[in-house]
């Protein structure tokens, strides 16, 4: 099948790198053809560097990007089974694309978006036979994120989805299907583990290495919420904050911080500009974290229930399966555990009467406790029958 992807940017150059290796044709078309020259320097050098690493053989790599069709002339779509979209964030440009794609591709051609934020169902609404359009949202650097979420719209017929998850799966990635509702799951789930970590700061327990130090040697994850802010962009990550805000009709637990808004103005926007939280500048030292044992377990606690109680009520809302929730945040943000196993080896009566806690200090519906762990507490229910049971 030959696969189209449109926009030549980070993520439509790295998903038609991903195509072509799996042996698909690939069309890539961008309106702006530096983009187009840029998509190609890129790819031959990130092939380069594959086969000097011993990844892939010299034939191989000029196999992929032979397969690759470089075009600037949207036209050049029309014998492909699959098209990707993965242009600017903006619902009316892309509803425009889609509308001309229509005219010239044929009527079984799935159609698809990459947005991290829009509604698919919304895309979905001004496309001609919209039972085949649907949202597959990889994520950054696609040909090293093995996750994919699959998001159906309401109106995508189920052999759509079933046809686009089993092609996309046959491609080595690992896909999880998801409703279509603000920020898929993964940039859902995650929002406390940026939130918590700065509301923590704000209210003076600890500062930004002592956070981090906590996240990273006691929690287990990779980076520490300021670091990895730091690395997104404070501007990026604010950005999906307050989208994943405003989706939910400024639901407080995902409000967006001061702290990072106003980093945010200052330009202040983490490695990009060489300061966020931290100071990237030559000669700056490393912040010493106070590596308090007792503090920093108390930082992880409070910052994971926050993710467990997410993770839990996007499974009572029936966002996506358990086993498609913890797995989205092992391999799409390399979690250290799924959150749901987390809350079965912590105990679900200790989630409870954390979040409870934070409540009862707060007030605020930001600490409310999940239905789902209040209804499984009072069972006894666990959310894995056993510690063995694979996700
Ligand atoms: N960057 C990420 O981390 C990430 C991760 C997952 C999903 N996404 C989503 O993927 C999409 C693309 O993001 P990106 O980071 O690759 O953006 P990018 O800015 O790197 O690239 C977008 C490209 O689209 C092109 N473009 C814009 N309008 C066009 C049009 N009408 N027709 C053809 N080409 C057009 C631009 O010239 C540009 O080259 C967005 O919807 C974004 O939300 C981004």
């Amino acid at each position: 099948m030959q696969i189209g992807v449109l926009g030549s940017g980070a993520m439509g150059t790295g998903i038609a790198q991903v195509a072509a290796q799996a042996g698909h044709d690939v069309i890539l078309f961008d309106k702006n053809p530096t983009a187009i020259e840029r998509a190609k320097q890129k790819l031959l050098k990130v092939l380069n560097r594959l086969v000097e690493k011993g990844k892939m053989t010299d034939a191989e790599a000029k196999g992929i990007f032979g397969r690759i069709y470089f075009v600037d002339n949207i036209y050049a779509y029309k014998d492909c089974g699959l098209i990707i979209e993965a242009i600017i964030e903006n619902l009316d440009i892309k509803k425009d694309v889609f509308d001309q794609l229509a005219d010239i591709v044929s009527k079984d051609c799935i159609l698809a978006s990459n947005t991290s934020s829009l509604s698919i169902t919304s895309i979905a609404g001004s496309v001609i036979h919209p039972e085949r359009f649907i949202g597959v949202h990889f994520f950054n650097p696609a040909p090293v994120m093995k996750l994919v979420e699959i998001i159906p719209a309401m109106q995508t017929a189920s052999s759509i989805t079933q046809q686009a998850r089993d092609l996309i799966d046959s491609w080595g990635k690992l896909t999880v299907l998801v409703k279509d509702t603000p920020g898929f799951i993964v940039n859902r789930l995650a929002r406390p583990f940026y939130g918590e970590a700065i509301r923590i700061y704000e209210e003076g327990f600890a500062d930004f290495a002592t956070i981090d130090w906590a996240m990273t040697e006691l929690g287990g994850f990779r980076m520490g919420p300021f670091t990895l802010m730091d690395f997104i962009g404070n501007d990026v990550n604010y950005a999906v904050t307050e989208s994943v805000w405003k989706s939910f009709y400024h639901d407080p637990r995902y409000k967006p911080s001061f702290t990072q808004k106003r980093l945010s103005e200052a330009g202040w926007l983490g490695r990009k500009t060489g300061k966020g939280y931290f100071d990237y500048s030559e000669n700056a030292g490393e912040p010493a974290p106070k590596k308090d044992k007792e503090l920093g377990e108390q930082i992880v606690w409070r910052i994971v229930v926050m993710l467990i109680n997410e993770a839990a009520d996007a499974l009572y809302l029936k966002i996506a399966s358990k086993e498609d929730l913890d797995l989205a945040m092992e391999k799409g943000v390399n979690y250290p555990k799924g959150l749901l196993r987390w809350a079965d080896e912590k105990g679900i009566v200790q989630c409870v009467e954390t979040l409870d806690r934070l409540f009862d200090e707060y007030h605020e519906e930001r600490y409310r406790c999940s239905p789902m762990l209040r209804n499984m507490a009072r069972e006894g229910k666990k959310f894995y029958l056993n510690a063995a049971e694979k996700v």
